[in-house]
């Protein structure tokens, strides 16, 4: 059984993690409204990404004989200046992402739960990947500088991402 703080931490971050699909889903509606539906395809992958991520949790919580609850939401930001800029709110996302999976793994070792740090594990390794990816897409959008051949090609690679759930990981 889970002990309550460790439970609220995890609903806590279920629910953050689904809020994190709804800003990537409005990413990809802003950028499909541009046309370029390569770097939409690229949120909408990442939307599926931050469900399977909230599903993990969901999954761990009632593996471990807890009650899953599921928060309202607020609303995620609908226009962003520029492909960078939605790319950079992105990474600085994911950065709170990570703090947040820091945090719940500090008072999981706190508590001795350590079956909840083992599954943690598996966020901490994701948040390494999560922040590399949209790193690396911001790089290439600062050598770009806004030039438009190299910015549709750029959404041509990266309407190539395709969702594929971790087949080694229960959700
Ligand atoms: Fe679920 Fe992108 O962190």
């Amino acid at each position: 059984m889970l002990k309550k703080e460790i439970l609220d931490a995890l609903n806590d971050q279920m629910g953050f993690e689904m809020y994190s699909a709804n800003i990537y889903l409005s990413m990809a509606t802003w950028f499909d409204e541009k046309n370029l539906t390569g770097f939409a395809n690229w949120m909408k992958v990442q939307y599926e990404e931050e469900m399977f991520h909230a599903r993990k949790f969901y999954h761990y919580i009632s593996e471990r004989g807890g009650r899953v609850i599921i928060p309202g939401f607020d609303a995620p930001a609908t226009e962003w200046d520029s492909p960078l800029a939605a790319f950079e709110n992105a990474l600085e996302h994911e950065e709170l992402v990570t703090s947040r999976i820091n945090n719940i793994v500090a008072t999981a070792s706190e508590a001795k739960d350590f079956a909840t740090l083992n599954a943690l594990q598996w966020f901490v390794a994701e948040q390494v990947e999560e922040e590399a990816n949209v790193d690396g897409i911001i790089q290439q959008l600062k050598l770009m500088a806004g030039a438009p051949g190299a910015l549709f090609m750029l959404d041509r690679e990266l309407g190539q991402r395709v969702y594929t759930p971790p087949a080694d990981s229960a959700e």
